[in-house]
């Protein structure tokens, strides 16, 4: 299988994202090569760790490693704490390179320690979860989640590279593909009704990891993320804001469930976008036709598509949904501005919705949306 390359053009810290298969055991090819001269730092999690550790090893063999147990609730003070405890311990210098092996939570979690650690050391995204190569290993957004909310305590903070190694995908659970799935599925949504008639036809090819698929969907992703990325780095203009659509939903009802597990991001997520499906329709920005395209595909590729099918959140009150909502740091002015869909393909920023339809919303997202 070939090898993809993307860059992300940014003026002051541009990268590559590379996308391919047996990219572990040579990673080393990808780090600038004064970088790779340093103290090099392998941060994983237990699963991510297990199966690939070794293998970026061959790569780093010098390379010391800190595994985590896996899980959200590393993205915590007490995670951020560990992790630069352990690069401080080990007499990290500024030529020091940490490397992210795992998903979004090793991605955000040590994004987030190579920015503070001695103001900043250079780091690799190396995502070995779906959502992690199509998303969140691109764009440098990193940060912990607190008792008031889900990534409110980060920083912007780029990655010299990003290698996804689409092997990795190979080992994840079923859930968990699905889960990436939605943030696949996100951008079509917001920008690229094309996509979404590919992923109609090719979804169930890129959950069973056929190779010309998961290439395909992953390097689309990637691109999308990317150009999004270079335009509007820190989500000063309206651009990086779309790619929120659904998270405010999305982020409150994990935050509801103490992001145990129950329920996962991209879970949340995929119900998160219904949810603003829903507000679209109702605020006559998005024909039902295309609402029910939405639900109809999400439904096909096994993801819950409202509150209800959710048996921990069956005794949550409407107004606990919206109490979460308002700590989201999405959330301008209460809960008034949202990212909406104006038919597949096509998003964009509403502000001044009114408590009352969000309610309605909620409310009607408790029932299953037919
Ligand atoms: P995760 O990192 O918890 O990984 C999911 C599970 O898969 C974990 O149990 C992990 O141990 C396991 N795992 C990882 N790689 C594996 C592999 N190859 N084989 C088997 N098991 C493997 O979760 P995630 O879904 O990757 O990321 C979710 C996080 O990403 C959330 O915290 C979310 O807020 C964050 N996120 C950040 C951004 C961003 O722009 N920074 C964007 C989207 C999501
Ligand atoms: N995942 C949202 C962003 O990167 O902006």
């Amino acid at each position: 299988m070939s090898i993809e390359k993307l860059h992300v053009a940014l003026a002051d810290h541009a990268y590559d994202i590379v996308i391919g298969s047996g990219l572990l055991s040579k990673a080393q090819e990808w780090v600038p090569e004064k970088i790779r001269r340093g103290r090099i730092f392998i941060l994983t999690d237990e699963n991510a760790g297990r199966h690939y550790a070794a293998s970026l090893q061959a790569a780093f063999p010098q390379a010391s490693i800190l595994t985590l147990p896996h899980g959200e609730q590393n993205k915590s003070y007490q995670g951020l704490e560990r992790v630069l405890d352990w690069l401080l311990d080990g007499r990290a210098d500024r030529r020091s390179l940490l490397i992210a092996l795992g998903g979004g939570v090793i991605g955000d979690l040590g994004g987030l320690a190579a920015a503070l650690v001695l103001r900043g050391i250079p780091y690799v995204q190396i995502p070995t979860t779906l959502l992690a190569q199509v998303d969140s290993s691109v764009g440098g957004k990193t940060a912990i989640d607190t008792r008031q909310g889900k990534n409110l305590v980060g920083a912007f903070y780029q990655p010299v590279a990003v290698i996804a190694d689409l092997d990795t995908l190979t080992t994840l659970p079923d859930r968990e593909r699905r889960a990436g799935y939605a943030e696949i599925v996100k951008y079509a949504f917001i920008r690229d009704r094309q996509f979404f008639s590919w992923l109609q036809e090719n979804g169930d090819k890129v959950l069973k990891c056929d190779p010309a698929a998961l290439t395909q969907a992953v390097k689309t992703s990637c691109a999308h993320k990317a150009e999004i990325v270079a335009a509007d780095e820190k989500e000063q203009n309206d651009l990086r804001a779309l790619l929120n659509f659904g998270h405010t939903f999305g982020h409150a009802l994990e935050k509801l469930l103490d992001y145990d597990g129950r329920l996962l991001h991209g879970e949340a997520v995929a119900i998160g976008m219904m949810l603003a499906f829903d507000l679209s329709v109702r605020l006559g920005l998005c024909p039902e036709s295309d609402r029910h395209l939405a639900l109809n595909h999400l439904r096909r590729m096994g993801l819950k598509t409202s509150i209800d099918q959710v048996p921990a959140l069956a005794d949550c009150v409407t107004d606990n949904i919206l109490q979460a909502m308002l700590n989201d740091k999405k959330a301008e002015g209460g809960v008034s501005a949202f990212i909406v869909c104006c038919g597949i393909g096509q998003a964009r920023v509403y502000k001044d919705i009114s408590a009352e339809v969000v309610r309605t919303v909620i409310q009607s997202g408790r029932k299953a949306a037919a």
